[in-house]
């Protein structure tokens, strides 16, 4: 896997993975669908390539002139595995183009797709004027009879939102929240865990779900509230798992208990699973943080404490916290001046996405401290100046990044970091620390090679 190729991030890598071998041939075959899909972000391309991928004509919009550029290029504009071949294989087979107005994308379509961000208002409550934007600019030439659907994560009465936005009655709006996740997003979308859709005509549900009959998945039908409090219950939920781990590895600490071992232990009980119990730096990326926000704000706007779920908020800020705490007292709390190595930028392996990465606001609050941070990413560029990363200075290898370093921190779980020479990259530090906020390291193997090993919930 490369992630560096002419200055463009690519993939090489497979999506034939869910029984897709299907025999290439040009064109949409007969039954098919006209598609709009507007936004080519996280979610809209490999929702576009999805639906290309089952044989609908999808039109995929984009207004970002970089991001266009780059799909017009026959590359993709974000890191994704498999996802480039699908969409090459789309493109190919002439069932996917790209257009720069979604107005172009929404005419004549069946179905038009929002995928826009939705990112954190002010106050906390999710931000729609993407998506307010997106149905002034398509409403007016939508067919009669097509449908909208609001794929990006949006609150409770979101649907009516849109519906009174383009103000016509011969549109139905539904909602069908997306759940794939960033590293998994070809598999996630070809083989959901589950299809969503939430419409007031039953009609319009069912000729959504058709759209994703080759997934092969269950689709719960249901009505537009619900359905879009369903995202909001499924991201709260996990980042909520998630910082309950965090909690206990933080207990594990104090009563010396090793957390992998209490993971196994709990997870075998099918109650609680395995999923989503990985102590870290705290969860991050562009959806749980803002998401978790939201539905606190929706509840209080709707008269109810999510007391719950503020506490998993909490938790988590606390979380990122402590791993500063740990490399500042490795540091005998003398952290001005002194060099930092830090591993991982992206808020989780397997993406580029820096969105409310735990690792960069490590890094950032480690500089804030007057470090001299170094960082090393697969997705990042040596040198790269990039404004979430003021004052880290970007390496093109680990073991640039820990030269000189008296304390190493691993942020982010991609796999190389655990392929390191360790004993060239103990040469290459002024004192042997390793602080591994992730938990991928061996401790025994560790110590045994002469560093001091911290890890998270490890006694
Ligand atoms: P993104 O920022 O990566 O992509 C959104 C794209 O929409 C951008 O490229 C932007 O230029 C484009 N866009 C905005 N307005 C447009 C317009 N008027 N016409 C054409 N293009 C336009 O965002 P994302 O991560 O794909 O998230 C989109 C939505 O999906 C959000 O609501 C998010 O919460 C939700 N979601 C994201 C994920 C994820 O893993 N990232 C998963 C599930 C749901
Ligand atoms: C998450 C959800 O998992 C998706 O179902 C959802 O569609 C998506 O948000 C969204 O709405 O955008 P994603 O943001 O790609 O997907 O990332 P996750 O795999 O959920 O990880 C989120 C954060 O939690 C990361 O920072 C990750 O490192 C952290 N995490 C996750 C842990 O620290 N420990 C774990 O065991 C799991």
């Amino acid at each position: 896997m490369t992630y560096r190729e002419s200055g463009t991030y690519r993939e090489s890598g497979t999506y034939r993975e869910s029984g897709s071998n299907r025999e290439s041939s040009k064109g949409a075959p007969a039954g098919a669908s006209t598609v709009g899909v507007i936004g080519a972000g996280y979610v809209g391309l490999p929702t576009a390539a999805t639906l290309s991928h089952f044989g609908h004509r999808v039109i995929l919009a984009e207004s970002d002139p970089g991001r266009f550029n780059t799909l017009l290029r026959g590359e993709i504009p974000i890191v994704e595995r498999g996802l480039l071949e699908m969409v090459r294989d789309g493109v190919d087979r002439g069932t996917l183009r790209f257009v720069s107005d979604a107005t172009e994308a929404a005419r004549g379509s069946d179905f038009v797709f929002f995928c826009v961000p939705t990112p954190q208002g002010v106050d906390g409550s999710a931000d729609l004027s993407y998506v307010e934007a997106v149905a002034k600019e398509v409403g007016p030439v939508l067919r009669s009879g097509a449908i909208v659907v609001n794929k990006s994560t949006v609150p409770v009465g979101s649907a009516s939102f849109v519906e009174r936005i383009i103000g016509r009655d011969d549109i139905h709006v539904v909602s069908n929240p997306e759940f794939l996740r960033e590293g998994s997003a070809v598999h996630d979308s070809l083989n959901p865990d589950r299809i969503v859709v939430g419409a007031d005509d039953q009609g319009a549900a069912a000729r959504v779900g058709q759209l994703f009959a080759g997934t092969g998945s269950p689709l719960i039908v249901t009505d537009t509230t619900t359905s879009e409090t369903i995202k909001y219950a499924s991201n709260a939920f996990l980042a909520t798992k998630v910082s309950f781990i965090n909690a206990v590895a933080g207990l594990c600490e104090a009563v010396g208990a090793d957390v992998r071992d209490v993971v196994l232990g709990m997870g075998y009980d099918k109650r609680i699973g395995f999923e989503f119990l990985r102590p870290g730096p705290g969860w991050g990326g562009s959806c749980l943080p803002k998401d978790t926000q939201a539905l606190v704000h929706m509840a209080e706007s709707a008269g109810y404490d999510f007391s719950l779920l503020k506490g998993a908020i909490a938790g988590n800020e606390e979380q990122l916290d402590l791993v500063v705490k740990k490399a500042v007292s490795s540091l005998d709390d003398k952290i001005e001046g002194t060099t930092v190595g830090v591993l991982g930028l992206t808020f989780k392996a397997g993406t580029d996405d820096r969105r409310s990465s735990p690792a960069v606001d490590i890094a950032r609050r480690l500089v804030g401290l007057g470090a001299r941070v170094q960082a090393y990413d697969p997705t990042v560029p040596a040198f790269e100046e990039a404004d979430d990363l003021a004052g880290v200075r970007c390496c093109a290898d680990v073991y640039e990044a820990v030269a000189g370093a008296r304390v190493a921190v691993v942020l982010t779980e991609w796999d190389e970091f655990r392929w390191v020479d360790f004993e060239k990259v103990k040469s290459a530090m002024d004192r042997p620390v390793v602080i591994d906020a992730r938990n991928i390291l061996d401790p025994g193997a560790m110590k045994r090679m002469g560093f001091t090993y911290v890890g998270m919930g490890r006694g």
